[in-house]
């Protein structure tokens, strides 16, 4: 989604602008731009496509300066075209850029357009410029003028804003989008994202909902949604590697893929001893562990299909009902709350829009408490949460998140033990038996990457396909939508899920010999079920792909391509098992050529609805 770069320093800030937009390009983005303000005003390249395209046009005609402003563009007003492309200026000196919507921007174009502004682009952010620009003419403070401009403006933002007068400063703003400001030695910089700055400054200040910020080189001076001056903690940037290093690895998905072992073992620090699960990792009151009858799990994407994963768990090991439900549509229905319900958030970002309305919406009703899942300790969503449970898999840059939905998947057990435990459901044994299974995860998920080799084979027998059908029973039918929706994600081929018993209500007309049927069958209590499930499909000429167990006794035979996976306690499935289906979207992609890491139209960070 679009990402904010700003700087203002004593050295040209060009280089310093297009880094951060390469850091930013993860995120997802279609055009980028940056303006940079010296003595002649401001000026600006843009370009659609890469970031690469942006720094050609800088080598070809350099723009230098000591103050600028950057963007990567996700479209979402007017197509990604070069004009659409940010900054976006009101005259020659005065430049924008924008993440997020301006819900009211039809309306405010009309009125600046009664007044002789004249549009260039088809974005909602050209409207804030003009605003600033408007206030310019009877408010000569620029600071003042953009606080003004703002109180016009509904919707969801973060700019950073620059004007070519005497005053060498940036102003910046956020509500509704993340911002932070990065602290430097006679430098200050602004982004939507840290990683942007991570080769300038490791100290941060974060932006909270309605701050406004003046930003020179000797100073940060923060204004509260009230307009009261405040000072903000400085956090130090504390992962050892920098995540924007690919290391040996052809694609961030890959390298991220093999750090699974790493990550799971560092999200279960601190929270199991060796046999108990440790509630005090949910903070100082765990009261809510003892005293929940019902878990609200709400999230997207990725993150939903963990929710439904731990809805087995729940339900299964701590006996309480679970209910899982997608952000977007859980924020505009009217819900009715039972007594004594964990309202739990999901997000790997800790900023998509949908996820947060969500919680402020839950805020407002009679929910027991609310626990943030999400693996970002300095976004919204955990300041915003009564209780967190960090999921600590480091930054995530491949847009197909994979270790942060096996850390969630890691924090969600966890969670279940620990409300199982408190609420007498699960006894002292049992519980023993489980946390030392989920001991042995990263040393599973080690072998389980050994099956690299074997799975890159058989992505070759996809490159041609369009369509592909993922099957799966109990916990393993959210795994499947998530196999479906990696594939889809990557490599563009269209994949759908079922649970493997809705087969023959629908999905089963579609079978034919090229519609690939990918199927995981752990050696679960299912696994007779899910075998006759596949007769079915294997009777009507359809090409099986099966990830089974040795237990499992399925073997290759005419059109039965079987791939075997490692026998893990049941518990763990939906942990290891996920494994072989990322590292089969990710073969299918690199075989089809596709962008692995930024797939086109997809954003890493959905800070818009
Ligand atoms: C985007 C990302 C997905 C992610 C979803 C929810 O669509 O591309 O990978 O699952 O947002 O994001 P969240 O940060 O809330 O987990």
């Amino acid at each position: 989604m679009c990402g904010i770069v700003g700087a203002i320093a004593q050295r040209n800030v060009a280089k310093i602008l297009l880094e951060g937009l390469s850091r930013l390009e993860y995120r997802g983005y279609d055009s980028s731009g940056v303006a940079i303000n010296n003595e002649v005003g401001v000026r600006a390249h843009r370009a659609v496509g890469k970031v690469q395209a942006l720094k050609d046009k800088f080598e070809a005609t350099p723009l230098d300066g000591k103050i600028g402003i950057a963007h990567t563009r996700w479209a979402t007003h007017g197509k990604p075209t070069e004009n659409n492309a940010h900054p976006h200026f009101s005259g020659d000196d005065l430049a924008i850029v924008h993440n997020g919507i301006i819900e009211n921007h039809d309306k405010l174009r009309n009125q600046l357009k009664t007044q002789g502004y004249v549009f260039k682009s088809e974005t909602d952010t050209e409207v804030i410029v003009h605003l600033i620009h408007q206030e310019l003419q009877s408010e000569p403070d620029f600071l003042q003028a953009v606080k003004n401009a703002l109180k016009y403006l509904e919707g969801a933002f973060a700019i950073a804003v620059t004007l070519n007068d005497q005053n060498h400063r940036l102003v910046a703003a956020r509500k509704g989008s993340p911002l932070v400001v990065g602290i430097g030695i006679e430098e200050n910089f602004v982004a939507s994202d840290q990683l942007a700055l991570l080769h300038v400054t490791d100290q941060f200040v974060f932006l909270e909902e309605g701050d406004v910020v003046e930003v020179t080189r000797d100073g940060v001076t923060i204004f509260d949604s009230q307009d009261v001056i405040q000072e903000r903690p400085v956090h130090v940037f504390n992962h050892n590697v920098d995540a924007t290093d690919k290391g040996e690895f052809r694609h961030y998905m890959m390298k991220e893929i093999y750090e699974q072992p790493k990550v799971i073992a560092a999200c279960l620090e601190g929270r199991i001893s060796e046999n108990k699960v440790l509630t005090d990792c949910f903070g100082a009151d765990s009261s809510f562990l003892k005293n929940v009858e019902n878990v609200h799990i709400v999230a997207c994407g990725t993150s939903y299909h963990a929710g439904m994963v731990a809805k087995y768990w729940i339900e299964d090991l701590a006996n309480l009902p679970c209910t899982v439900e997608v952000a977007s549509e859980y924020r505009y229905r009217k819900v009715a709350v039972p007594k004594n319900t964990l309202f739990l958030t999901l997000s790997q970002s800790g900023e998509t829009a949908d996820t947060l309305a969500a919680l402020r919406k839950a805020k407002e009703l009679d929910y027991l408490t609310s626990l943030a899942i999400c693996n970002v300790p300095s976004s919204t969503l955990v300041r915003e949460s009564a209780l967190t449970l960090l999921t600590n898999a480091g930054a995530e840059i491949g847009v197909a998140s994979t270790k942060a939905f096996t850390t969630q998947l890691t924090a969600l057990l966890i969670t279940a033990i620990a409300i199982a435990s408190e609420k007498g459901a699960l006894s002292a044994i049992k519980e023993a038996e489980l946390v030392n299974s989920m001991h042995s995860l990263p040393a599973h998920i080690d072998e389980a990457l050994k099956q690299d080799v074997a799975i890159k084979k058989v992505s070759e027998r996809f490159a041609n396909k369009h369509n592909a059908l993922f099957l799966g029973r109990g916990p393993m039918f959210p795994i499947a939508l998530e196999g479906a929706l990696k594939l889809k994600e990557i490599s563009y081929i269209h994949a759908e899920a079922y649970p493997a018993g809705e087969l023959k209500h629908g999905p089963l007309a579609l079978v034919d010999e090229d519609m690939p049927i990918i199927s995981i069958v752990p050696h679960n209590s299912m696994l007779d079920k899910l075998k006759s499930n596949l007769q079915e499909v294997a009777a009507r000429g359809g090409e099986l792909y099966v990830f089974a167990d040795k237990d499992a006794e399925l073997q290759n035979a005419e059109g039965v391509i079987f791939t075997e996976v490692l026998k893990v306690d049941e518990i763990l499935e939906p942990i290891v098992h996920v494994v072989p289906l990322q590292l089969l979207s990710y073969h299918v992609a690199v075989v089809k050529g596709t962008d692995v890491d930024q797939p086109r139209n997809l954003a890493k960070s959905v800070t818009v609805e």
